[in-house]
């Protein structure tokens, strides 16, 4: 007999596919009366599949009692309430690694936005103000800069790998220090900001780093820097990183992630020092797949007894 699982959102239909042809899956996002979804599936249920943003609360585990796994499209878990799995003994599996690559090349790709200023100059283009109003005013050069990464896990190393590419000096910040990776280590987050051009966020949202790039460590940041964020919004003060852009306070930002996904700012939307994207840094089909291959992986590994692939809570 099939196992029942809880899909909190949809994947790509290639993963779905694979997922409703092992397992009886119910659709969480669909339902219209989602108490009613639960009690239904209340002593069935085995498992929870969800993504990053999405994740699982623990209102929703507590009515699913025999739920065991929670698989995460995604290398955050922050959206899961790893306490209550932690206590009631259910794993909880994500897709590390596989992603890094690309989530790394829109961070270099959201820095070279910003400085080169490629959305800006793309209207100057398409409007035809290139031909009423002559060249475009000069950007800044991207190549041979101080690059800081807060965060250097696997996306950040990643990211330095690409950095590299481009001459520029690397420096991190991180929780503790690496004793595998050659760059330079800062313990604190507002010297890290003061001694480079581009601030990359690829830090994960655990507790202590919620709001780290604050007011002070943007200023220390001034107003030749730009900030990337390819992490999570709940990393940034938003509205202090509004208040620093409008103020030029820093030069700019590039944004993939914001505090209450799907909802920006207004005020962000309207400012031109920034470049947005929909939390996309990862959405690829190629990466994707993969992620999607290793939710299953994660599901099979857990139900015929075996350890996790990927394990955050084994
Ligand atoms: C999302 C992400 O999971 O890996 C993460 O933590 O934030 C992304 O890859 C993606 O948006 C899927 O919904």
């Amino acid at each position: 007999m099939k196992k029942t699982l809880l899909m909190m959102g949809p994947l790509l239909p290639s993963t779905m596919q694979k997922i409703e042809d092992a397992y009886d899956v119910h659709r969480y996002w669909e339902s219209n009366d989602k108490d009613k979804l639960l009690k239904s599936i209340e002593g069935s249920c085995e498992g929870v599949v969800t993504d990053g943003g999405t994740g699982v609360s623990a209102d929703v585990l507590k009515q699913l009692p025999n739920v065991r796994i929670v698989s995460v499209f995604g290398v955050g878990v922050d959206a899961v309430d790893l306490e209550y799995c932690q206590n009631q003994s259910i794993k909880v599996g994500n897709t590390p690694d596989v992603l890094s690559d690309d989530v790394a090349d829109l961070a270099v790709a959201l820095a070279l936005a910003c400085c080169r200023r490629l959305v800006n100059c793309d209207t100057y283009a398409r409007s035809g103000l290139w031909a009423t109003q002559g060249a475009m005013p000069l950007t800044t050069r991207m190549t041979g800069k101080r690059a800081g990464i807060f965060g250097l896990g696997s996306i950040g190393a990643s990211l330095a790998k690409r950095l590299e590419g481009f001459g520029m000096s690397i420096k991190y910040c991180n929780r503790s220090q690496r004793s595998d990776i050659p760059y330079e280590y800062v313990a604190s987050l507002e010297e890290l900001a003061e001694s480079v051009d581009f601030l990359f966020v690829t830090a994960s949202a655990s507790g202590d780093a919620l709001k780290a790039i604050n007011s002070k460590v943007l200023e220390k940041l001034g107003p030749a820097g730009y900030l990337i964020n390819v992490s999570r919004g709940t990393l940034v003060d938003e509205s202090a990183l509004i208040g620093a852009l409008k103020k030029n306070h820093i030069a700019g930002a590039g944004l993939d992630v914001f505090a209450d996904e799907p909802h920006i700012p207004e005020s962000l939307q309207k400012l031109e020092n920034v470049v947005l994207q929909p939390h996309h840094a990862s959405g690829t089909t190629e990466t994707r797949e993969a992620m999607g291959q290793l939710v299953i992986d994660n599901l099979a590994a857990h139900f015929s007894g075996k350890p996790l692939v990927t394990p955050v809570l084994p």
